[in-house]
């Protein structure tokens, strides 16, 4: 099944909107496999980034995500990679619609509070640099009440 990688970056933490984030995943229907709190490493988020790294804004965001603990999650379900960035709204919060994550809770796009993989294949790099192989296994007992 297709899964995304979703981090909420310091901003959402420190803003106390773990909660609200991950509920709107979980309501959604999405199913949890995996969920951490932890600083990251300078080199970390260089790699994380590392698509982005001539952009002028690169040493900007680098610091910004090494600024103060993320929680980084790994969401699975139908559509999750599509969906969880309709869920999150667009890069710049004031494009973002109202509803979204971004368009409900931020204004520059410096302070997105939210990151979510842009494409499925980038979705298992991103699994792989932030988890490896430690995903939990397990199957929700709403999913029959969630999928046909
Ligand atoms: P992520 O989910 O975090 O990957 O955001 P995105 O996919 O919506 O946008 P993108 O991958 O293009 O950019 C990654 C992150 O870099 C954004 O979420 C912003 O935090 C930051 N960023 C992107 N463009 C700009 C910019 O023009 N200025 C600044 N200061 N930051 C930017
Ligand atoms: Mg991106």
């Amino acid at each position: 099944t297709e899964q995304s990688y979703i981090m909420i970056k310091p901003d959402g933490v420190q803003r106390g909107l773990v909660g609200e984030i991950i509920k709107r995943f979980e309501q959604r229907g999405y199913t949890l496999r995996a969920l951490k709190l932890q600083s990251v490493e300078r080199a970390q988020a260089e790699k994380h980034y590392a698509d982005l790294s001539s952009k002028p804004f690169f040493p900007a965001l680098v610091d910004y995500i090494i600024s103060g603990p993320v929680v980084a999650m790994v969401w699975e379900g139908k559509g999750v990679v599509a969906t969880g960035r309709k869920i999150i709204g667009a890069t710049n919060p004031l494009a973002s619609e109202p509803g979204t994550i971004r368009g409900d809770f931020a204004i520059e796009v410096g302070r997105n509070v939210i990151h979510g993989s842009d494409t499925v294949e980038n979705a298992q790099k991103e699994i792989a640099l932030w988890f490896g192989e430690s995903l939990v296994d397990w199957t929700p007992a709403a999913k029959p009440w969630i999928y046909e």
